[in-house]
């Protein structure tokens, strides 16, 4: 709100609004229903100078909208009251000095992962988009720190925005990164070598801080890659988005539980991240998962600590915070120290 209300006491017209959200759809829509939905709202979002994509996959929605702030508001509270979708999860929300879409797109069964493979659904994707995952890959793969930092702050300087970075390029690349080794296509030093350049190139990944970063400046987190866990790509790129949020940050690449519940007795954060590999999807680490959390809890504190789970199986749906015990699993890293922040606050109210 501050960003919005400073633009616009220096005249600047040109600031959009810019949210991202994801859903999950009420039944399965036909294709036809898919277009339907798609030309309508492409028709009302020109009218509105609103663009953006949506993306369905899964049973999922995944949208971003951006323009004036009030024809986003409008078309946000449409969205919001359509009975098409559920749990609605604002993922990212502010004020933009660039757009990131030319146009709307509507990406039918997109799945970003794929897009570097040159599926048929890559020919769905917007262009831009697929073109610059399917390099940023590629780049990774051949370990070219140099040509990745430069694609990334080229992005960054077209107005690309650290949510967009990395929910549409970073967290997709580590996925096809660990799909391209699962397949055969790479090896595993491959794998872990372009994991470390995506690391290296998401601290290229500018956060501009928001008002909140003041008010979040008491808390402190803790953030831990899961027990014995070896990828620790969104553990370290979350480390700058606290930072930047205000937050005092400490971190724990622990190789037991015994480990990094010894952390957390010594340190009492207001919340602790745990991150399983972004990459790769580790199924066989729920059951130790849910008991490092359970383990955690039993630590006397004044406050307990909001605990917070990530990785690919939660971004992919295939864990919940529910399943694991803790309080919230973020599905991407984009806006994890805003919610968070939410729940210690509201944690401290109960
Ligand atoms: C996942 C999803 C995304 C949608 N995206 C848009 C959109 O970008 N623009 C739009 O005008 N309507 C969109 N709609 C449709 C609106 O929810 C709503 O039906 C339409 O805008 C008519 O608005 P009204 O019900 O307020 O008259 C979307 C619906 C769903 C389920």
């Amino acid at each position: 709100m501050l960003v919005q209300e400073s633009q616009e006491q220096e005249g600047s017209a040109e600031w959009v609004a810019c949210l991202t959200y994801k859903s999950v759809a009420t039944a399965t829509p036909r294709v036809s229903d898919l277009d339907r939905l798609a030309n309508k709202a492409r028709a009302r979002n020109r009218s509105l100078d609103v663009t953006g994509m949506l993306l369905f996959e899964d049973g999922c929605f995944l949208q971003t909208l951006e323009g004036p702030p009030q024809a986003v508001g409008a078309v946000w509270s449409s969205i919001q009251r359509d009975q098409r979708h559920a749990h609605i999860e604002v993922l990212s929300e502010h004020m933009a000095a660039t757009r990131l879409f030319s146009d709307w797109d509507l990406l039918l069964e997109g799945r970003f992962a794929d897009l570097h493979r040159g599926t048929r659904q890559a020919a769905k994707a917007p262009p831009a988009i697929a073109e610059h995952l399917a390099r940023l890959v590629e780049l990774a793969l051949n370990a070219d720190d140099l040509a990745l930092n430069t694609l990334i702050a080229g992005l960054a300087e077209q107005g690309w925005t650290s949510e967009a970075i990395l929910s549409l390029l970073i967290e997709p690349g580590a996925r096809a990164l660990a799909d391209a080794w699962l397949d055969d296509r790479c090896s595993e030093l491959d794998l872990t070598i372009g994991l470390s350049m995506l690391q290296l190139a998401g601290h290229a990944v500018r956060y501009i801080p928001s008002a909140q970063s003041i008010r979040n400046s008491r808390y402190r987190v803790l953030l831990a890659t899961a027990p014995g866990e070896k990828h620790m790509l969104g553990t370290t790129l979350l480390a700058d988005q606290f930072l930047a949020s205000g937050w005092q940050v400490d971190m724990a690449f622990p190789d037991s539980e015994e480990a990094l519940t010894n952390q957390m007795n010594a340190q009492h954060p207001d919340a602790v991240d745990i991150g399983l590999s972004d990459a790769m999807p580790r199924q066989h680490a729920i059951e130790q998962l849910r008991s490092t959390i359970e383990h955690s809890r039993l630590i006397v504190s004044e406050h307990p600590t909001v605990v917070s789970v990530g990785g690919r199986l939660f971004a992919e749906a295939a864990a919940t915070a529910l399943s694991v015990g803790a309080d919230h699993a973020r599905q991407g890293l984009a806006g994890t120290s805003v919610r968070l922040a939410e729940l210690v606050r509201k944690s401290r109210l109960d």
